[in-house]
């Protein structure tokens, strides 16, 4: 509500309202009392919000499903002692995670109680694209016997790189869960409705929030690919998650490839924080941005492009082998050499960019979320970002958090939870 039935404010006319506006003002008001004003929410999208993934699969959703405009990335340390806790916390939490992506009615509770819902949606929780997605980390297998023979083969704390000043308490975690959804909001409610059913359980030890910009698309209806926080498209060389047989060689762990049993059907999940140096990259003659890159700004085309080329036309490496077109150091030329043999290096990136206001030191916080999936966390991530040691761009990147985790298969159904087969496992019965 605002205040305009107290009449025009001093500051109304300071800011230099003239004196027939404000007489008019004054004169409407003469007759009639006027009406309180209510405020409008920007407006919504009745479509964009009803927008559901379905939660039950081989897979957790939030992977391979196109990415949403916002998300958030929370890394818990978890307060259970027994495996008994474990389960119920993963019960409880799948409850909440089917729930929330599924969307419904909040219910109606004595109002002597504290209500059954944060109430940030309203009285119908929506859907909205709202996808939950639960990894475990290295630290939770450590610290319990009864989990410690079954941790996936290839997790493992994450160390520091070369160009990283990885901050303690910005890193690790036991549990990650990955909240995306059309709107911000949609995923803070996720967040408390988890945090507060699963009070007893979690305690929060970092968390970052992300947007990607949606994109209008092009007039063949293709979209092209978001920017990030360098004015780069990011996202042009991904590999396509709609190809189910690329994604279960990529991204899923599957049989017979040395991991538990239980863990099939998951994936491996790397997160870095990587602050962006906004201010000197703003001060970078475009060459060098592009150079650095080894691709065209606007419209993300490669290097050796001609007129006209775009983000989807793929660099000739074997033609430029001393890198006149792409620069050897380039972040996308070490990123994937695409030769035969980097190959099964291929990961799927999954960012989004965050900005978290201002540095102490009067600079911009702002960088990019990184999220990678994939099917073998040392052929994937470790070897990619080993290759990008001492790249180009490490004078604009600086990684300061993040971690490896192993995201669990999907819930099959209704009568399945998160973490059932690792639960069977350490149990015994598998
Ligand atoms: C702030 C950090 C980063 C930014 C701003 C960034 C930005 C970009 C951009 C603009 C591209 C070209 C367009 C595209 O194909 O998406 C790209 C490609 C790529 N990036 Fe990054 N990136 C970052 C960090 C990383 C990290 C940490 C890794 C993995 C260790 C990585 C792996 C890749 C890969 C695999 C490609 C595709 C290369 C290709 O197939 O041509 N990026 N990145």
């Amino acid at each position: 509500m605002n205040g305009n039935a107290a009449g025009p404010s001093r500051r109304h006319v300071l800011m230099g309202f003239g004196a027939g506006a404000v007489g008019a003002l004054a004169a409407g008001q003469a007759g009639a009392e006027a009406q309180p004003q209510v405020n409008d929410a920007p407006q919504g999208d009745a479509v964009s919000t009803a927008q559901r993934v379905e939660f039950h699969g081989r897979h957790q959703a939030g992977i391979t499903t196109p990415r949403p405009a916002s998300g958030i990335l929370v890394a818990f340390d978890l307060a259970i002692t027994s495996l008994a806790e474990f389960e119920r916390m993963m019960k409880l939490l799948t409850e909440r995670a089917r729930f929330l992506t599924q969307g419904g009615a909040v219910p109606e509770r004595d109002p002597k109680l504290p209500p059954a819902d944060s109430g940030l949606l309203g009285p119908h929780v929506a859907s909205d694209n709202q996808t939950i997605t639960v990894s475990l980390g290295d630290g939770l297998f450590q610290r319990f016997d009864w989990l410690q023979a079954h941790k996936p083969r290839r997790l493992q704390p994450m160390v520091q790189f070369p160009n990283d000043a990885l901050a303690a308490d910005l890193c690790h975690g036991d549990m990650t869960i990955q909240f995306c959804a059309n709107l911000q909001d949609t995923n803070i409610h996720a967040l408390r409705d988890i945090m507060k059913n699963l009070s007893e359980f979690l305690v929060i030890r970092w968390m970052q929030a992300g947007d990607v910009p949606p994109v209008v698309p092009a007039a063949d209806g293709s979209t092209p690919s978001a920017r990030n926080f360098l004015g780069f498209r990011d996202g042009s060389a991904n590999p396509d998650s709609n190809d189910a047989a690329l994604m279960e060689s990529i991204v899923w762990v599957g049989a017979g490839e040395g991991e538990p049993d239980w863990a099939e059907g998951g994936s491996y999940q790397v997160v870095r924080l990587i602050r962006n140096m906004v201010e000197r990259w703003d001060r970078t003659p475009l060459q060098e941005q592009e150079r650095d890159f080894g691709r065209r700004k606007m419209s993300g085309a490669p290097m050796d492009g001609g007129p006209g080329a775009t983000e989807r036309d793929v660099p000739d490496y074997a033609r430029d082998p001393e890198g006149k077109h792409t620069h050897l150091q380039s972040h996308i030329r070490l990123a994937n050499p695409r030769t035969p043999q980097t190959q099964k290096n291929l990961i799927l990136r999954r960012a989004f960019n965050y900005s978290n206001g201002v540095m102490k030191n009067g600079q911009l916080d702002q960088g990019l979320l990184f999220i990678c999936y994939q099917a073998d966390l040392e052929a994937g991530f470790i070897t990619v970002q080993n290759r990008l040691n001492g790249e180009l761009m490490e004078e604009y990147f600086k990684p300061i958090g993040g971690g490896y985790f192993f995201t669990l298969p999907g819930v099959t159904g209704p009568e399945d939870y998160l973490a059932s087969g690792l639960i069977s496992a350490a149990k015994g019965l598998l």
